[in-house]
């Protein structure tokens, strides 16, 4: 069979099974096209078929037969189109995962709209409708509208000079970028995990005899570590490595296992019934400890776990008091109600994914898809038995994470094991499948929230009792978060996690915040509506000494949409609502972390073990010296991705920034010292300055780039620090290798959304966003923005859509394919306005902490205020579905 893939003739046997995408990726190894979904469903293999997108992973490879087909390298950085400059300049990009599909779709819609058209340019709703088959989980939608907008209005056609805020944009538009799914070793074989088909069960017995009598099948590894519990369905047992994805599904499947099969309970409430099955009957010496929070030692009875102390309360004792006898005096000055939050899955479009090779014994390749390249080599290290230095861990490019891939996953370890069994280079990526039911979520949990205010209505105390269901796992802990918060009330805060037969949970965007806000912000409004107060002047009293957020209140008064706001509850089917909640979240970053500033014959260059996950680690390097000494960001050389480079932060916690911008910009003022000297002594340039760009001398300016080219190598590596934390304590969390401290202050935001309600078939609309933001300095504005909108719009999915959901018969997940599980899309987008107010934080080093977090904590309590706005009946459980607006506005 013969087709034509960019020009090129390809002639091939096809398999029976064989897509188009295997044909495009495997065959003629163009790896800009990705595969996520599975199902036609996301768009990230969508290439043009004769000019048509397609999507490649349903399309059988048979059709291709006779067929011209474009993929993203049709336009390489040699010839790039229009649309891939406007997505650049546009920050229509983030991971860049699936950027290749939105590009290629973005492509045909230019073509058809300028023959129809000319130079106009499409609205948003047209841009909508033919971007809709594409998903972007980073949600960097915001620019994707305006790139095709102004890219069909003619105004990249002329433009030959990259314009990107991000420096690694370049790469991304052209599918150049290599993820660790796109990895190819010679010799590579592909690993299939065998995983529990029970949610609780003992494995009696392995037998993998027919599975390694298949042709193409190399080794069987066995994954239980000793341990033959199995706590939930998809549970690692064993693991296959075959020549092709093809032979190890099936040799997977021939491995036989033998269970005996014991009672299981699926869902906290299942977990929490009188007589229950205990689901670590056998000891808690193995207790999964993934979940948000930190690990502690917990108070067990059955299935639930208790916080032993109540961290962040406050005279808890009088906290009770005051509620009861504020029940009793005045029963109005008390709201209570109950709060519900869904499982929220990462579902990040490249799904967790490494390749393992031992080049030797003692020495081990791992290319993974991490958020933490220097953490992770410490992990595997202490896993297998190694030090260190015999690990490498590489990861240059990663289709995002939210905090599912922090720590050494299942998917690495199985493809370490299995390369070790095999003896050769062995990769491991997850099914979409696999990816949205066994990589972790955020918990869901019940929230019983009582306050009580005065008659002014300034707070007294506030109690919130949780229970949190991370599955087999423990860590959330939702209302010792709001502790955090800077509330100065009475205080008692409970947590308990309600472990059950399901797979862990994991650390997700601003763990814990989001649920606990949802109930706090709802209740404050409650609150306010009961002395009949604006939701503005009840939270300057909640929060009377932030006067950060209240410099963002400030803002919010300012808005005219807030201003010219109508009463709650309008009338008609379409009803109109503005809702309001303040967030905050922790000051994170990573003490330990060094950046090397060098000089190179070919520029400065920069070394730092971190990595860029979407978030921009390379940007906010490359900023730093930018400001420093005027060198053009995208001419820094930078060396991060690899864990053999001094330590750095983590891409969690919204760490990385605030971690290494000031390091790098003091590095690179020792470094343009060097260079001048050596303007001086080399050059003859006595008498030189250096100045933005170079150095000034009594001839001109002579550039960085032509010291760079004759002077000495020089480096210079400066450390982080810590800085005074909370008492004043200079905290380093975690030590040695990696590093986490908790600073000073608290970043501070509000969150304004305004929704439209179809009250008759009980769709909610969010129509505009606008969102307040301190964390003191914005070094690159554009990125910061880009973090702010894929926050809102997280944020969004997590009121609105997102729900993983088990069968509580079988413990399987429901919700495992990207049309159950549904993410916010291009048509979910409102109007996102975003304001930054950078005053009060001086004394950080860098004078800024994170910001991605925050981003998303208050953003689906804004809208549950915003529906209560426009209806007059309180949402309490996310998602808020049409069925939850119909009902609940019948009975409200
Ligand atoms: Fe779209 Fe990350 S940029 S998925």
């Amino acid at each position: 069979m013969k087709t034509h893939i960019n020009g090129e003739s390809l002639e091939f046997e096809p398999r029976f099974d064989e897509t188009a995408l295997d044909v495009i990726r495997d065959r003629a190894e163009l790896t800009g096209t990705k595969m996520a979904c599975g199902g036609g469903i996301c768009g990230a293999c969508t290439v043009l078929v004769e000019g048509t997108p397609t999507c490649s992973c349903v399309m059988p490879a048979t059709h291709m037969e006779g067929r011209n087909i474009q993929t993203i390298e049709a336009h390489g950085r040699d010839n790039l189109h229009p649309v891939q400059r406007a997505f650049m300049a546009n920050e229509g990009l983030q991971c860049g995962f699936c950027t290749p599909g939105f590009v290629n779709e973005g492509i045909a819609f230019y073509e058809r709209w300028r023959a129809e058209h000319g130079k106009t340019e499409p609205s948003r709703h047209e841009v909508a409708l033919a971007m809709g088959g594409h998903l972007c989980r980073c949600a960097a939608y915001v620019g994707i509208y305006a790139a095709i907008q102004q890219a069909c209005a003619g105004e990249f056609d002329d433009v030959t000079e990259i314009i990107a805020p991000r420096v690694d944009a370049l790469e991304k538009v052209t599918g150049e970028a290599k993820y660790t799914v796109d990895t190819v070793l010679e010799g590579q074989l592909e690993g299939k995990i065998v995983r529990s088909i029970h949610p609780h069960a003992i494995v009696k017995n392995i037998d993998s005899t027919d599975a390694l009598a298949m042709d193409g099948v190399v080794a069987v590894a066995d994954l239980m570590e000793g341990k033959s519990r199995m706590r939930y369905v998809g549970q690692p047992i064993a693991a296959v490595a075959a020549i092709n994805m093809a032979t190890a599904e099936r040799a997977a499947r021939a491995v036989k296992v033998e269970y005996e099969v014991l009672p299981a309970v699926i869902g906290m409430e299942a977990a929490m019934q009188k007589g229950a099955p205990e689901v670590y009957a056998d000891g808690r010496g193995d207790v999964a400890s993934a979940a948000e929070g930190f690990s502690m030692p917990y108070l067990w009875q059955n299935n639930v776990a208790r916080l032993p102390a109540k961290l962040s309360s406050w005279r808890p004792a009088a906290a009770r008091r005051a509620i009861s006898a504020t029940k009793e005096s005045t029963p109005n000055n008390v709201v209570e109600r109950t709060y519900g939050t869904n499982q929220q899955a990462h579902s990040a479009l490249e799904p967790h994914a490494a390749v393992a090779h031992w080049e030797s014994p003692t020495e081990l390749f791992v290319q993974a898809s991490t958020q933490a390249v220097r953490a992770l080599r410490h992990e595997i290290a202490e896993h297998f038995d190694l030090e260190d230095e015999q690990v490498t861990v590489d990861c240059q490019y990663i289709g995002g994470g939210f905090g599912a891939k922090a720590t050494l996953y299942n998917e690495i370890k199985s493809a370490v094991t299995l390369a070790r069994e095999a003896n050769a280079p062995v990769r491991i990526v997850d099914s979409r499948l696999e990816e949205l039911s066994y990589t972790g979520f955020r918990p869901s949990t019940n929230l019983e929230i009582s306050i009580a205010t005065k008659d002014d209505s300034s707070p007294t105390a506030v109690r919130i009792d949780a229970h949190s269901d991370a599955g087999i796992a423990t860590g959330s802990m939702p209302a010792t978060m709001y502790g955090l918060s800077g509330a100065r009330v009475l205080r008692d805060l409970n947590d308990r996690n309600v472990v059950n037969n399901t797979s862990p949970g994991c650390a997700f965007r601003g763990p814990d915040g989001p649920a606990v806000t949802w109930a706090v912000e709802q209740a404050i409004d409650e609150a306010a509506e009961r002395h009949g107060l604006d939701p503005v002047v009840i939270r300057r009293r909640w929060y009377p000494k932030h006067e950060i957020r209240n410099r963002l209140l400030d803002w919010v008064e300012s808005i005219p949409t807030w201003n010219e706001r109508e009463e709650m509850g309008g009338t008609g089917r379409y009803r109109r609502g503005l809702g309001l909640s303040s967030a905050s979240w922790a000051f994170i970053y990573n003490p330990n972390t060094e950046v090397t500033v060098s000089t190179t014959r070919d520029g400065i260059a920069v070394n730092c073990a971190t990595q860029d996950i979407g978030n921009g680690t390379r940007t906010s390097i490359a900023k730093a010296v930018e400001d420093a000494i005027g060198v053009d960001r995208h001419d820094v050389i930078l060396h991060i991705g690899n864990a053999k480079h001094p330590v750095g932060p983590t891409a969690g916690g919204s760490q990385v920034t605030t971690s290494v911008y000031a390091p790098t910009y003091t590095a690179t003022e020792k470094v343009r010292d060097h260079l001048l000297s050596e303007a001086e002594s080399k050059m003859g340039l006595s008498g030189a300055k250096a100045v933005k760009g170079g150095v000034e001398h009594s001839s001109g300016l002579t550039p960085w780039a032509e010291i760079c080219a004759v002077a000495e190598p020089f480096s210079y590596t400066d450390k982080r620090g810590a800085e005074p934390g909370p008492l004043g304590l200079r905290l380093n969390l975690s030590g040695g290798e990696t590093g986490i401290a908790l600073g000073m202050h608290l970043g501070h935001a509000v969150v304004l959304t305004e929704v439209e309600v179809d009250t008759r078939l009980g769709k909610v609309v969010p129509k505009n966003v606008w969102t307040g933001i301190a964390v003191g300095k914005i070094h690159v504005p554009e990125l910061a923005t880009s973090q702010m909108y894929g926050g809102v719009i997280q944020g969004l999915g997590y009121a609105l859509y997102e729900q993983k959901q088990h069968d509580l018969a079988t413990g399987n997940v429901l919700s495992a394919n990207l049309n159950d599980y549904r993410i916010p899309g291009i048509g979910d987008v409102p109007e996102i306005h975003v304001h930054y107010d950078e005053e009060g934080y001086d004394d950080v080093r860098g004078g800024g902490i994170g910001l991605a977090e925050l981003a998303t904590v208050g953003v689906s309590a804004s809208v549950g205020n915003a529906v209560h706005h426009a209806t007059g009946w309180r949402p309490t459980h996310t998602p808020i579905t049409p069925h939850d607006i119909v009902t609940g506005m019948k009975g409200a």
